[in-house]
C-alpha cells in the first residue's frame, strides 16, 4: 500500500543532535501518517525523549529536519509548537502541584493561546467566549477521560496513576491534531496500564488525534500501535507493525544483550 504525501503529518529527516561527545541522534528518519499511533522503542538512552525535545524546540537540531504538514518546524519558535497542534506529555509529569485538576487543565488550554493572556485580564466579550470554551473544553476531557471524582482536588494529593491521566487531559485541552506521549504507562500498575491503553485508543478513534508515542511496556505497545520504530544508541534499528519489530533480530540484540542469550531464553522457556 502506498501513502501520498498529503498523508504524512510529520516528517523527521536525518535528524541529528550532538550534547558535548554525546552523539544523541544520529541521523534517525521516520514519518508519522495522519490518523495512526506510531511508537518509538528502544533501550535507556536510545534518543527517544530527545526526538521529542527536538519536536517541541526544546533545543535546536545539529543536523537534519523536521517537517510539519510539510514546512520546517525548526525554523518555528518553541512557543509555536502548541498553536501549530502539537501537544506533549513529559516522561516525569509536569503539573502544577498545588493547584486543581481543573486548574491545570484550563492552564493548558491557555498554553495554546498565549497572545490572549491581556485579553483575559480585561475580560472583553471575545475573552469571555474564549474563557468559556477553555471552560467546556476542559470538562469535556474530565468527562472522557473519567476524572469526575478528582475534578476539585490538588493535584499533589492525587495517586501517581491519577496524575497520569491529568496530565494526558491537561496535554488534550488545547485541541492538539499531534499528540506526544513520553511512557505514558511508566509507574503505572497492571489495570492502569490497561486503562491507559483503552484512553489512547478513543484519543485516537474518538478524538481522531494522531499519537507519537515512546514506551516500553511491549503489551501497551502491541496493543495500541500501528506502527513501530525501534532505535538504539541514537540510530534506527527497525521499523514496521509491533510484531515485527519486536521479532526483528537486531531489536532482540539492543534489549537483550546478544542474540545467543535470547536463543538460550528460548531453550529455557
Ligand atoms: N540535554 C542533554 N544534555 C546532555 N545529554 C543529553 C541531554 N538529553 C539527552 N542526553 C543524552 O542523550 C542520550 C539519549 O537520551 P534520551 O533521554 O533521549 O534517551 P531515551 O531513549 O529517552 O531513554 P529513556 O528510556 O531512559 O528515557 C543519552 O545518552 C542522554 O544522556
Ligand atoms: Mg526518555
Amino acid at each position: 500500500m502506498s501513502h501520498s504525501q498529503s498523508d504524512t503529518l510529520l516528517s523527521v529527516r536525518e535528524l541529528t543532535v550532538r550534547f558535548g561527545g554525546v552523539l544523541a541522534l544520529d541521523g534517525v528518519s521516520f514519518d508519522v501518517r495522519r490518523g495512526e499511533v506510531f511508537t518509538l522503542i528502544g533501550p535507556n538512552g536510545a534518543g527517544k525523549t530527545t526526538v521529542f525535545n527536538l519536536i517541541s524546540r526544546i533545543y535546536p537540531p545539529t543536523g537534519g529536519e523536521i517537517l510539519w504538514l510539510g514546512e520546517p518546524l525548526t525554523r518555528m519558535p518553541p512557543h509555536a509548537i502548541a498553536a501549530q497542534g502539537i501537544a506533549r506529555t513529559f516522561q516525569n509529569i509536569e503539573l502544577f502541584e498545588q493547584a486543581t485538576v481543573l486548574q491545570n487543565l484550563l492552564i493548558g488550554h491557555h498554553t495554546h493561546r498565549a497572545a490572549g493572556f491581556w485579553a483575559d485580564l480585561l475580560f472583553t466579550p471575545a475573552a469571555r467566549r474564549s474563557a468559556l470554551a477553555a471552560r467546556r473544553k476542559a470538562e469535556e476531557m474530565i468527562e472522557l477521560l473519567d476524572l469526575q471524582a478528582h475534578r476539585d482536588a490538588l493535584v499533589a494529593g492525587l495517586p501517581y496513576g491519577v496524575r497520569k491521566v491529568v496530565e494526558l487531559a491537561r496535554a488534550l485541552c488545547s485541541g492538539p491534531r499531534l499528540l506526544l506521549l513520553d511512557e505514558p504507562s511508566s509507574g503505572l500498575n497492571v489495570e492502569e496500564t490497561e486503562d491507559m491503553a483503552w484512553w489512547i485508543r478513543d484519543i485516537r478513534s474518538e478524538l481522531g488525534i494522531t499519537v507519537l508515542m515512546v514506551e516500553h511496556d511491549m503489551s501497551l505497545v502491541s496493543r495500541v500501535s500501528d506502527r513501530v520504530l525501534a532505535m538504539n544508541q541514537g540510530q534506527v534499528l527497525a521499523q514496521g507493525t509491533p510484531a515485527e519489530v519486536q521479532a526483528h533480530p537486531g531489536v532482540i540484540e539492543a534489549y537483550l544483550g546478544t542474540v545467543d542469550d535470547v536463543a538460550s531464553l528460548r531453550r529455557a522457556a
